[in-house]
């Protein structure tokens, strides 16, 4: 014990950091910790950082340089790095030298030793850096999760796949599975403790249990969580379009549990792009798969990722961008600008794309993509959906909001219903953040039209 009593955790990029972070918030109150009210009055502050675009690093940088005033105040504050970014030797090298207050930076392979090491980071002097290639899979490490109704569950860690611009692969380390009994205990337990809902989480869950090398794969673990008392829905993310299998749909079909939402990132509708990316798949390909899901579970909402301005990309492969979505139709999608990732193949590709070209197709992809999904959402108003409420809206109070098994957050008017009912809700209108329902009583949620203006910028 470092003889301090607050904490504050700090989290950017995925929900694979969110679920560490989880474990992080866990380890610190069983060291004896509690949550700080806010940063300033914290005696640790933990950041768990994301590198997979140079903006999340500069939010990071940023907070820290923020921080020197802080340290400068209360000397005794204990600041510890961690995350993917710490994972990449000289951006490690370079927090230690610009900040030299950061007392402890630490990789994402070593969270278990946490307690040691920030009792010795808070007694030097010198930023204390430890970082080895991240192996292995974490097990029995406490948790503490923000929401009791629904969990984030890592089946898998790291990924292969080495798309040539992505940092993941570098600072994740190669694919490893939990092993599904783990997995299932941890579920079950969860659901023992009152959560209803599973996101299993992992860089590309559709190769889970490639590594155990007996057969064992993702729909099986699927249909062995389905088996999980009081479990209602178990969800996943992401999926990589080369392996999402027919035989999966096969099984997602049979487990009643699974539900109707797939993420699947399509990165881009130009076949040129996608083999220059090293994603395996192509438009053909993908297109298939999607009627594929389509034909077989009706009604599934997909969404995905969508990356513009790769190196190489001309007019006509983001055209055939813009194609796909208008093919595909997707839900929602998160849209990417392009940008170099040290170490990564893309970065010394030619032909790489001026940033106000960048700027202008993200422009458009998102002004189109938000359109179809208001579309989309407008098209559900009259359709019953099983929804699992989550608490009152945040928008009102007097409402309560909750998801779809097709991951879309409806705000409704409720009676007497609490969080973690299931209940049937008619939507009765759509705008491009949620649907609106009613309950039939004829109660209407008050929020108006579409809110056409939103856009979910990621660059
Ligand atoms: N494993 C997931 C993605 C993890 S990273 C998958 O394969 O789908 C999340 C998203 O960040 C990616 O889908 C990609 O669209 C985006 N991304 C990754 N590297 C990027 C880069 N160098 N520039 C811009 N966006 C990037
Ligand atoms: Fe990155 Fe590709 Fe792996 Fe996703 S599948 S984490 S985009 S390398
Ligand atoms: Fe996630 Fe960012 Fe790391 S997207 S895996 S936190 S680089």
């Amino acid at each position: 014990m470092t003889g301090k009593s607050h904490y504050h955790i700090v989290t950017f990029g995925c929900q694979m950091n969110e679920s560490d972070s989880e474990r992080m918030h866990g380890i610190m109150e069983q060291l004896g910790y509690t949550a700080a009210g806010s940063i300033e009055d914290s005696d640790v502050i933990l950041i768990n950082t994301c590198s997979v675009r140079e903006t999340a690093e500069n939010k990071v940088y940023g907070l820290l340089g923020r921080l020197k005033k802080l340290k400068e105040k209360k000397p005794g504050l204990v600041i510890g790095v961690g995350g993917c970014m710490t994972q990449v030797e000289s951006t490690a090298a370079h927090i230690k030298k610009r900040y030299p207050y950061v007392n402890l930076v630490f990789g994402t392979g070593i969270m278990h030793q946490l307690p040691d090491l920030l009792e010795q980071a808070a007694g030097n002097k010198k930023t204390m850096i430890i970082c080895r290639p991240p192996e292995g899979v974490y097990e029995g490490l406490p948790v503490k999760r923000e929401d009791d109704l629904k969990a984030w569950v890592p089946v898998m860690y790291g990924c292969d796949n080495f798309c040539t611009y992505c940092i993941v692969p570098h600072v994740r380390g190669r694919e490893r599975s939990r092993l599904p009994e783990d997995i299932f205990k941890e579920v079950e337990d969860l659901t023992l403790a009152g959560c209803r809902e599973v996101t299993l989480l992992g860089q590309n869950v559709n190769s889970y249990g490639k590594d155990f090398g007996n057969g064992y794969g993702f729909g099986d673990l699927l249909a062995s969580l389905n088996n999980v008392q009081g479990l209602l829905r178990i969800r996943f993310m992401t999926s990589h379009p080369k392996d999402f299998s027919l035989g999966l749909i096969d099984t997602i079909e049979k487990n009643p549990k699974v539900c109707e939402h797939f993420h699947i990132p399509l990165q881009s509708g130009s076949d040129k792009i996608l083999k220059a990316m090293n994603r395996g798949y192509n438009r053909d390909y993908y297109l298939e798969l999607i009627s594929g899901i389509r034909n077989r579970i009706p009604g599934a909402a997909i969404t995905t990722d969508i990356m513009v301005g790769f190196p190489g990309e001309k007019e006509a492969d983001f055209a055939a961008t813009m194609d796909m979505i208008e093919r595909v139709g997707y839900d929602a999608a998160y849209t990417f600008i392009y940008n170099k990732r040290a170490g990564t193949p893309a970065e010394n590709m030619a032909d790489q794309v001026p940033e106000d070209e960048k700027t202008r197709r993200i422009g458009s992809l998102i002004k189109r993509q938000n359109q179809i999904s208001i579309e989309k959402n407008v098209e559900e108003a009259g359709r019953i959906h099983q929804i699992l409420v989550e608490g009152p809206s945040r928008a009102d109070v007097n409402m309560l909001s909750g998801r779809t098994r097709t991951n879309k957050l409806v705000i409704f008017p409720g009676r007497a219903l609490k969080k973690g009912d299931l209940i049937d809700v008619k939507i009765i209108g759509g705008s491009l953040t949620h649907l609106k329902g009613e309950e039939s009583g004829g109660n209407k949620c008050p929020c108006v039209g579409p809110i056409a203006e939103v856009q979910h910028v990621h660059t």
